[in-house]
């Protein structure tokens, strides 16, 4: 009577179904009939199977069979399906019933009903793949997009070197303008000596002198000669294809001064220097051509606000920033500075307060990309007490 009540207690609470030791259908309670939508008729004598759902592996079976002959107890949740095709989820226990000689009689399998909470995780697994899909989705055109940012700076950086190539061959144009006007300006003495010579030379023909004649002659030879070596010093000194070396900043100086001297002579520019002697590394030109342009600016501003005493003060001294020698180059002019307005724009291209005629804007820029890239350094400006000061570092050994 105990054992009946526990069974309609099972029954009614359960999945219930018995098969053979063949696995053909022997009982199924009411709930099975239910939940796989086949009546008792259809399912008594019909191998187990019948509920199966086509997409469970053949392994598992293996397996189920494998632990119920061993008379082991089997504990799985299996996916079934139903007469109608619905999927169902069944969290089963399998159990071998055995005879008086322990040989198995039959199986009991008792199952509840876990489709909701399979399907719940389902959902919840759909849920957690579809946000990862997404994190991935997201990262990879995150990637994208940092590949074609770092594509564009590429080509930005391309684009700008491109355009300082531009400045630099307009600049070497530049000083070619310059060359030929300092080589004119050189000539135009010796041509008007040469032009007296061979009126000279001319006479002494007419005289039959011929120490005259020689010495005229001579005195030609000569004026040619140094003609001559001002187109060489100018050629020489604007050669853009020179390599780095060490050079003293002095030299450099004095080689931009010996250049402009006749300038500073017809604009009566007075410098003072105060020099000592630093090496540094780098193209001496290069140094040079900055210095003519400071002081051709200086020479320009001097004009343009009518300086009587005009003075450029030139100074060379040693210093050190964060305990690293370094020589410090001064350009002061007592031309009245720069416009505050205007002296953040200076280094820029083609920034010129000057008529068109006179400034293009692109001496102090070429000053700048001089001292930066070839000789590592810095140039600055600020309005010391009577002009514009430039000041440059470089790095010395
Ligand atoms: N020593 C100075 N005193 C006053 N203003 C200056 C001085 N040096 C430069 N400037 C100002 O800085 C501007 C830019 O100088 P920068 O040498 O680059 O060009 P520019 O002299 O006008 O033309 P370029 O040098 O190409 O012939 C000048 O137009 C001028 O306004
Ligand atoms: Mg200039």
């Amino acid at each position: 009577m105990l054992l009946e009540q526990y069974k309609e207690a099972i029954e009614n609470s359960n999945i219930v179904s018995k098969t053979d030791i063949n696995g053909v259908i022997t009982f199924v309670n009411d709930e099975f009939c239910a939940i796989s939508e086949y009546s008792r008729e259809e399912l008594i004598g019909k191998k187990h199977n019948i509920v199966k759902h086509p997409s469970i592996p053949k392994n598992h079976f293996k397996k189920l069979w494998k632990t119920i002959t061993a008379k082991k107890t089997y504990k799985a949740t299996v996916k079934n399906l139903s007469k109608s095709g619905k999927d169902y989820y069944l969290n089963t226990t399998i159990t071998p019933i055995l005879d008086e000689n322990g040989e198995i009689e039959e199986y009991i399998a008792i199952r509840y009903d876990v489709t909701k909470e399979v399907e719940l995780t389902m959902v919840l697994e759909k849920q957690e793949q579809i946000l990862e899909e997404r994190v991935k989705q997201q990262t990879k055109e995150l990637e994208e997009l940092t590949h074609t940012l770092e594509r564009r700076v590429q080509e930005e950086i391309k684009k700008n070197e491109e355009k300082q190539k531009i400045l630099f061959m307009q600049s070497r144009f530049a000083s070619l303008g310059q060359m030929i006007a300092n080589i004119a300006h050189q000539w135009r003495q010796p041509l008007t000596e040469l032009n007296w010579v061979l009126f000279s030379l001319k006479n002494a023909f007419r005289k039959s002198n011929s120490n005259e004649f020689e010495n005229n002659y001579q005195e030609a030879q000569q004026i040619i000669s140094n003609m001559s070596n001002t187109i060489e010093d100018f050629s020489n000194f604007f050669n853009p294809n020179k390599k780095k070396s060490l050079f003293t900043i002095q030299d450099s100086i004095n080689d931009a001064l010996n250049i402009l001297s006749n300038h500073l002579q017809k604009e009566e520019i007075n410098i003072k220097k105060d020099f000592i002697d630093i090496q540094v590394e780098g193209i001496s030109n290069e140094l040079s051509q900055v210095i003519i342009n400071l002081i051709q600016n200086a020479k320009d501003a001097f004009s343009i606000n009518h300086i009587q005493n005009k003075i450029i003060w030139i100074s060379i001294s040693k210093i050190e920033i964060k305990s690293k020698p370094f020589a410090k180059i001064v350009i002061e002019d007592n031309a009245g500075g720069i416009d505050e307005k205007h002296i953040d724009k200076i280094f820029e291209p083609y920034f010129s307060t000057k008529h068109a005629s006179t400034g293009t804007g692109i001496g102090l820029f070429m000053s700048h990309m001089i001292i930066q890239n070839s000789l590592n350094g810095i140039i600055t400006v600020e309005n010391g007490g009577k002009g514009a000061k430039f000041i440059i570092t470089i790095p010395t050994k």
